[in-house]
């Protein structure tokens, strides 16, 4: 969603400004647009669409500027056009503002600015702010952006710039992610990490309702209310490696292949397999509470979402206690019952979505404890928590999320072991879990290594319309994050299903044209499952199924096989969801998709 980037120091800010848009790319976006304080004043161009069409346009113009602002819009209010991309200006041309998140008084503001006689231009909610900081603006930027935002209700990361002020950028968060990047002689300012890490890995993260003047050689953090705050730096240990491509054609086929790395990563130094348990660092002081909780619920949103059924699955069933898995965006919404006995978990891979943030703080408002699984160091989710498990999955560019997803069902697999062994499972049954999970990684190696299967039936699939994903028990979530995986980034409609559900109203779409992706493993429920697939090709449905190795008979009864090793049955998902990631990677680059950066979608939801 929206990326904003700032910079000001010695160097030329537009190539580093577009280096930044680029690296923000990722988000999700459909326009671009740049701003800058040049000798002769504020400059600034965008555009509708990628950011390689805002750097045809630059290419025309010469910019000298060592200050600037840049932004990749997502549109929220008003459509991607030239015109609603984002700096926005105010009617002096002085003042140009970048802005990620939604204005919900913006009619009500902009109804006044124009009985004031005021023409704005654009769709956007973000042209008010732009004219409400000339209105204030009395010498100091500061000053004037601090009255504005306390004009307006909603959530904003905002950068300004303004021509009388030459020497410095304002930047303001409140509910969208922000952070200061602190180099020698220069300073940035980002939504995340990625966009400054070329220049530099020392970070401050802005807080809500907080307000930061940038200079070249300092920074200044003060409250909306101008309390002075100080904030430390820290070091960000991402290296510019982790964020390239480095030889994928895509960094989603980067991240599918890293996994047997990042699910190393996710268990080092947690696992204590004498005593058959886990040693979880952000947990240690919430151990009595643990012990001592009736329910969970958890709540997520996309494919974390996914991952919190898994995990429903696997703490009822060894930890023995009652879960319920919420959308995040639901669970704000309601009256949820909770007492002091209700361990909330929250899942986020970037720890910025609005909802899953929304829903925590609605959580610890009633009084929940709330503990994190979350992959971004730093994000908001993260702080805010009252404790948590960092995932270690090193940074995701892909929109799809993929490594993320198995790092978080390892961390739910751990968190298992933890609950579990206060609870009921004995140190051999936890040893034996630790074993199968320590197995992963390698197992996981021997699935991509058959991508090549893999590919050969993405090609004889890539033109269906449809697709149905099917299966049971702790594998029906793995069904639905197959679906959405395929229709994220190929856009053929795909639905996943618990296979026996089929009966009830899918089976009526069966026919030769629609195949059905069925997680057949051999577990308890292999023959319930085996009878799902004779119902389906009962009606020329056309099978593909995912089996364990040494299943020699199933191949009698579907039309594709992909074989993936023995693991326990609980930790299945970690092997059945591989396959389908490359299969729906393969389908999108047979049809010629944006792989990382899919239509519409952002990798950050950071609005409503
Ligand atoms: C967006 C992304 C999904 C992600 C979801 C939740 O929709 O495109 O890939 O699963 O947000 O994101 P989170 O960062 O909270 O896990």
């Amino acid at each position: 969603m929206c990326g904003i980037v700032g910079y000001i120091g010695q160097q030329k800010a537009t190539p580093i400004l577009l280096e930044g848009l680029k690296r923000l790319e990722y988000r999700g976006y459909d326009s671009a647009g740049i701003a800058l304080l040049e000798d002769e004043g504020l400059k600034h161009e965008k555009s509708a669409g990628k950011v390689h069409m805002l750097e045809r346009l630059l290419a025309n113009r010469t910019f000298t500027s060592h200050i600037g602002i840049a932004h990749t819009r997502w549109a929220t209010h008003g459509e991607p056009t030239d015109l609603n991309a984002h700096p926005q200006l105010d009617d002096t041309g002085n003042i140009a503002v970048v802005h990620n998140g939604i204005i919900e008084n913006y009619r009500a503001l902009r109804e006044v600015l124009e009985r004031e006689g005021h023409n704005l231009v654009s769709d956007t909610d973000t042209e008010v702010i732009a004219y409400l900081i000339n209105m204030y603006y009395n010498g100091d930027l500061t000053e004037a952006v601090r009255m504005a935002l306390s004009q307006v209700e909603g959530t904003y990361a905002i950068a300004v710039i303004d021509s009388r002020s030459p020497d410095k950028i304002v930047a303001a968060r409140n509910g969208a992610p922000l952070l200061l990047g602190q180099g020698q002689g220069e300073n940035f300012v980002a939504s995340d990490v990625a966009a400054i890490l070329r220049h530099t890995n020392k970070v401050a993260y802005i807080e809500d309702k907080e307000i930061v003047t940038l200079t070249a050689d300092n920074y200044h953090i003060s409250t909306i209310e101008n309390v002075e705050i100080s904030r430390k730096v820290e070091e960000i240990n991402w290296s510019l490696e982790m964020i390239e491509k480095a030889g994928h054609d895509h960094f989603m086929h980067k991240e599918i292949h890293e996994q047997p790395e990042t699910l190393r990563n996710a268990t080092r130094g947690r696992l204590n397999i004498e005593e058959g348990t886990v040693r979880l660092n952000g947990l240690t002081d919430h151990l009595e509470d643990l012990s001592r909780i009736k329910r969970v619920i958890i709540t997520a949103c996309g494919t974390s979402w996914h991952a919190a059924l898994i995990g429903e699955y696997l703490l009822e069933e060894y930890a023995q206690i009652p879960v319920e898995v919420e959308y995040a965006s639901e669970f704000r919404y309601r009256s949820p019952i909770i007492d002091e006995n209700t361990l909330v978990l929250v899942i986020s891979q970037s720890g910025e979505t609005a909802d899953t943030l929304a829903a925590m703080r609605e959580a610890r408002r009633k009084g929940a404890k709330a503990l994190g699984i979350v992959n971004v160091v730093g994000s908001t989710i993260a702080r805010e928590s009252d404790g948590g498990v960092y995932i270690h999955a090193g940074p995701e560019i892909g929109v799809a999320s993929t490594k993320a997803f198995t790092s978080q069902i390892m961390v739910l697999s751990l968190i298992t072991i933890l609950l579990g062994r206060m609870r009921n499972i004995s140190a051999n049954m936890g040893k034996e879990m630790i074993e199968a999970l320590e197995s992963i990684p390698e197992k996981i190696q021997q699935i991509l290594d058959n991508e090549i299967q893999i590919k050969e039936i993405a090609e004889t699939y890539y033109k269906s319309n449809n697709f149905l994903y099917l299966g049971r028990g702790v594998n029906f979530p793995v069904a639905l994050e197959g679906a959405l995986k395929l229709k994220e980034i190929s856009y053929i409609h795909a639905e996943g299903y618990p296979a026996a559900e089929m009966k009830h109203g899918p089976i009526a779409l069966i026919d030769e044209k629609m195949p059905a992706v069925v997680i057949a493993t051999k577990d308890s429920i292999y023959d319930k499952v085996m009878s799902n697939i004779a119902q389906v090709r009962a009606r020329n449905g056309r099978v593909i199924a995912i089996a364990t190795e040494g299943d020699a008979e199933i191949a009698n009864h579907v039309n594709h096989v992909i074989f993936i090793p023995q693991i326990k049955q609980c930790f299945s998902p970690l092997l059945s969801v591989i396959p389908l990631q490359l299969l729906a990677y393969h389908m999108a680059v047979l049809r010629k998709c944006n792989i990382d950066q899919p239509r519409n979608l952002a990798k950050s939801v950071t609005v409503e």
